[in-house]
Parts: structure tokens; sequence; C-alpha cells
């Protein structure tokens, strides 16, 4: 029964990898007066083999930036143009003129997501409505490949743990639900935010540091069911898969991890430097190992890490303190990104 069960696992890995896993991501936020030109970020990331970017915004010089590059592209909207993408399907068809169309054929664009974190919240009903204004907008442009989809934070969830009780909040269900089945339809995946500091943070005492941290030797871990968990990513991704599996078939949404990251300073409990370290080297091999979760064995997993830069208008405090880069390009602290790669 386990040789079989093993077995069965490995097919589906070997499956998952023909079908191209991409390597690892990175947030490529804005919120700064000081970050360098687009033509300069974009080639940091190639040098330094980060292989896909999320944009929350827009941004032309940026995906001009990007034509020829090969890195694969998370296109999001503005939460602000939700309202006019749910109910103008002009705007959204002149949204995809202005920022889709003219890059296609140089830029290779992964997702297209409608508003990030808005659910559950006063915009959460225009997210699903843009979503179908902005896949006929890509259709009519003849780009009907890129997938549409949103990112979502973990305060869709009102169960969580174990990550067998995963479910949605009554109050992110009327929203998250018939957005799942549109996805499911679609064979398209669900962006997920996962923040295990954020976790670690609320409750230090509690919360073992090495299992947020996603450290190798964790002696910390949580058995669910006939699963065990060593690390809070690996729990919050499942969690989500079974809040998905609530509402749509089991396995009929993926989980993609659009933001994770840890902050190396700005005054929170564990923000440093090291801990952020050892964080994303840890997310970045994680991804390379090409394993998925407990609950979905087969499906690997794909992440973004929040941010590159460390951006000076954001709030005071650890917000400004995500960034693996200063402005000035320099690191704030070593990652291997080739840790993603197939051969590592
Ligand atoms: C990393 O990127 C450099 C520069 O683009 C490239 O020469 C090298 O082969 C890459 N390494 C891996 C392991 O992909």
């Amino acid at each position: 029964m386990m040789g079989a069960l093993w077995i069965a696992a490995c097919g589906l890995l070997l499956l998952s990898s023909s079908s191209g896993v991409e390597g690892i991501g990175v947030n490529y936020g804005m919120i700064a007066n000081n970050l360098p030109s687009p033509d300069k970020v974009i080639a940091l990331c190639r040098a330094r083999n980060i292989t896909d970017v999320r944009l929350f915004h827009p941004d032309t010089a940026v995906l001009a930036a990007l034509r020829g590059s090969g890195l694969g592209v998370v296109l999001g909207t503005l939460n602000e143009d939700l309202a006019r993408l749910a109910s103008d399907a002009s705007f959204a068809a002149s949204w995809v003129q202005s920022y889709v169309q003219p890059f296609a054929g140089a830029v290779r664009f992964l997702y297209v997501t409608a508003g990030n974190e808005v659910i559950p919240g006063d915009l959460a009903a225009l997210v699903l409505p843009a979503m179908r204004n902005l896949e006929s907008a890509l259709r009519g442009a003849g780009l009907g490949g890129v997938a549409v989809t949103t990112a979502v934070s973990t305060a869709v969830l009102g169960s969580s743990y174990p990550p067998s009780q995963g479910a949605f909040s009554e109050e992110a269900l009327p929203t998250v639900g018939p957005i799942a089945s549109f996805l499911a339809s679609r064979s398209a995946p669900l962006l997920v935010n996962v923040y295990p500091y954020f976790a670690y943070a609320a409750d230090p005492s509690s919360v073992p540091l090495d299992y947020a941290l996603l450290q190798p030797a964790s002696a910390a871990t949580v058995t669910d069911g006939g699963v065990e968990y060593t690390n809070m990513f690996d729990a919050i991704v499942d969690a989500m898969h079974a809040a998905l599996g609530r509402v749509a078939a089991s396995g009929a949404v993926d989980v993609v991890v659009s933001e994770t990251g840890w902050p190396s300073g700005g005054g929170g409990a564990g923000a440093s430097v090291g801990n952020a370290a050892a964080y994303v080297n840890n997310v970045v091999r994680r991804v390379g190992s090409g394993r998925g979760t407990p609950r979905r064995p087969g499906k690997a997993v794909e992440a973004f890490v929040f941010a590159m830069f460390n951006e000076n208008q954001k709030p005071e405090g650890v917000e400004r303190h995500f960034g693996l880069f200063e402005p000035d390009m320099t690191e704030v602290y070593h990652v291997d990104f080739t840790a993603a790669g197939p051969s590592a």
C-alpha cells in the first residue's frame, strides 16, 4: 500500500516537472522614490537567475524593459481600477490594448491578476466581474492563452489549522467561492500571499521560529491526518488547498504563492538580516526541490519572493524592510536563486 502510494506520488511529480516548472519569482514593488531604472532592475533579475517577476500595476516602462528578457510576468491591475474593469468592458479592452497587447510578442505573460488582497472587503464583489471582462478582452485581442486570476491574502480563511480544516470565512465565501469555480473551469491557479512572518510576529512565544523560517532541522512539526508538516509555509498552502477543495473539486484549483518574504529590520519580532536570509534561501530551495505539499505532493510549489527592493515610501517599520536589494542594487543579504533551478 505504501509502495503503491509512493509510486503514484512519483508519477505525479514527473508529470508536473515535464509540464514546465517555473523557477523563482520576485515581486517588483515600486513604493519608493529612489529605485533604479527598470532596465537596470530587469538586468539585475536576469544576472541573479530570478526567472519571473510580478508587477502590482501596469507600467509601460517596466513592460518595455521586460521585452526579450525571457522573464515570466504576472501583471496586476491597480485595486483602484477594479470598479471600472468590472463595470465597463471597453475599459478592460483598452487596458489590455495598452498594457498587454503591445508587449505580448516579446514578454512572456504568465497571468493577469485583477486586484490584490481585496477579499474580503468593499471591493471584493468587483473581482470576478473584472476577471470576466479582462478575460474577454484578452480573448478579443487573441491573447486567450494568458490566464486571468486574482491574488488573495490568508484573510480569506476562516479556519486554517490544522491544514486539513482549512476553510474560507463566511465573509469571504460569497466572492471567493464563485472565483474558485471560474478558476477551476479554466485550470487557472489562485494566487495567494503567504507570510509565516506575520503569524510568528503576532505570537513569537508560541510559534516556533524554526517552523516559521522553514529551517530544515526544525524540531517542530504538525501532524494532521496521515501527514506531517515541518514548516508553516506548507501548512498555509495546504490550508488554502483544503479551503479550495470545499468549494471546487479537490485539486481543481492550484495555488501559486504570489508573495512570501521576511523583513530584515524595522523593529518587529524576528525581523533581522539573518532570519530574512534564512527564510528566503529556504523558500528558494523549497521551490527548487520540485516537491509539492503534503496534500498535493504532485504539484510543485511556485513562489514569488516579496520583494525586490526595500521601499522607502512604505509605512514605517518592517514594511520598509522586505527587500532583497537596497535601491543602489547592493544585496541586503545573499540569496542563491540558482537553487530554484531544475539542475539544483
Ligand atoms: C545564472 O545566470 C547567469 C547569467 O545570466 C548564467 O550565466 C548562469 O548560467 C545561470 N545559472 C544557472 C544555474 O541557471
